[in-house]
């Protein structure tokens, strides 16, 4: 069984890239942020404070999270629905960071990403897949890049999705997110002591994907 292990700061094309090296290389793409942003769009639709640690972690049985494939696309299924469409927005991403300070929503989702990388082989994107998801993964990348260039990527992925959006504010929210992702607790968002530090700022998204794609043929 070969994992791969993305993470890096919001914005940086962690998904994008490993959606399509996933093609290239047959393994299952898995979006373990979009975990989060679930639990973050139930307790916003809950009117549930999410600043409030106690209330989030007595919610938690409340949450049946499972993933599903259609067309090789991850689908995130909350409580029976297909939540996919609705955790896109830049509300629900501040929230899912929120929330994944704290233990019991931690533990809840590290359940279920072991479990699907120990079905198939998978290429999985976080912040802790390196360090703490798959300490065992075979490869591990650390993406990154300077936050105007994730900013100005954000922005134009939220336009192409038909939302409006301001550069200055998004870049400030990447800021804000990646500080709170870094800091907390429990799993921060760091590099890996193996991983294999990738700095996307003046690369395409096709030379990025060709650079990690000849680092999983070097050790396959
Ligand atoms: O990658 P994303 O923007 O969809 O992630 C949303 C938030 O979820 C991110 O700011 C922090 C949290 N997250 C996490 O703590 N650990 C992960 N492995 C993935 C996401």
């Amino acid at each position: 069984m070969f994992n791969i292990a993305i993470d890096g700061p919001a914005g940086a094309g962690k998904s994008t890239i490993a959606k399509e090296i996933a093609k290239k290389i047959n393994f299952v793409y898995v979006d373990t942020g979009a975990m989060f942003r679930s639990m973050a769009l139930y307790l916003l639709n809950n009117n549930i404070d999410p600043e409030n640690e106690e209330l989030v972690s007595s919610s938690c049985p409340d949450m049946d999270i499972t993933i599903t494939y259609v067309d090789g696309e991850q689908q995130v299924i909350l409580n029976g629905e297909n939540v996919s469409g609705k955790i896109r927005t830049e509300e629900v991403g501040k929230t899912a960071s929120t929330i994944a300070k704290y233990s019991a929503v931690r533990t809840k989702l590290l359940e279920l990403q072991r479990a699907l990388a120990s079905k198939e082989q998978v290429i999985m994107d976080g912040r802790d897949i390196g360090t703490a998801v798959l300490p065992n993964a075979e490869l591990k990348v650390y993406l990154t890049a300077s936050s105007d260039e994730r900013a100005r990527r954000r922005v134009k992925q939220l336009e192409e999705n038909g939302m409006a959006a301001d550069f200055e504010e998004i870049k400030a929210d990447i800021i804000k997110r990646d500080e709170q992702d870094m800091n907390r607790e429990i799993a921060p968002l760091k590099q890996a002591d193996d991983a294999i530090l990738v700095d996307s700022s003046d690369m395409s998204v096709e030379e990025v994907i060709d650079h990690i794609v000849s680092l999983y043929q070097e050790r396959a």
